[in-house]
């Protein structure tokens, strides 16, 4: 696996740290938006859904940061046409997540590219009427952004590269490399 990398972009400890200082300022808004006497928290109402496979890794280090009761709800989606090249189309697979009406619910991305992804998980949530609807990306590569798409909450913005680990995959493989890296040409 690491002879196909070329370069580290940001390390396990910067990963870390960030992703520390995220779930402290989504833990502080979401709780604020919970309400202050607590009701909507115990009565569960945060729901928390990460969009699959990308951002498993990052969800599994955030959701610990957050002391909130929560529950986790999975969305999956495929962008087209594969492999490295951009999405030019997004297709959930399976159901979405049902019941959202009145929650509050905070979308979890890996990385926000041409924005489809969230664009089209966003708009079908929000025909649920949720309470509140936030989004979170760890990565997202300014410039790219086909659909104009604003994350509550954005990790690292980076260069526009394509990288791969801590969750993140070229043709599904990489997602287990725990630093954020660049793929050796020769690796695609
Ligand atoms: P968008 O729909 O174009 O915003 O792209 C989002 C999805 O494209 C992400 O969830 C990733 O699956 C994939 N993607 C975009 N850029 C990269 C990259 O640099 N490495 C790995 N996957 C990427
Ligand atoms: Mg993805």
């Amino acid at each position: 696996m690491r002879r196909d990398l070329e370069r580290i972009l940001i390390d396990r400890t910067v990963i870390a740290a960030r992703v520390h200082g995220l779930g402290e300022q989504i833990a502080r808004d979401l709780e604020r938006a919970l309400g202050g006497d607590g009701t909507d928290q115990s009565h569960g109402k945060l729901v928390l859904i990460p969009v699959l496979t990308g951002s498993m890794i990052f969800v599994a280090d955030l959701v610990r940061q957050l002391p909130l009761k929560l529950s986790l709800e999975l969305v999956g989606v495929s962008s087209y046409p594969g492999k490295s090249v951009e999405s030019k189309g997004v297709s959930i697979q399976g159901e979405l997540p049902q019941n959202l009406k009145g929650k509050h619910v905070l979308v979890v991305d890996d990385i926000l590219d041409s924005g489809h992804t969230l664009d089209v998980v966003t708009r079908l949530i929000r025909t649920q009427e949720p309470a509140s609807l936030r989004t979170c990306v760890l990565l997202r590569k300014p410039g790219k952004a086909k659909v104009a798409f604003e994350p509550d909450y954005v990790g690292f913005d980076i260069p526009d590269e394509f990288v791969v680990g801590y969750g993140l995959d070229y043709d599904g493989f990489y997602r287990n490399y725990p630093e954020i890296a660049t793929l050796r040409p020769e690796a695609r």
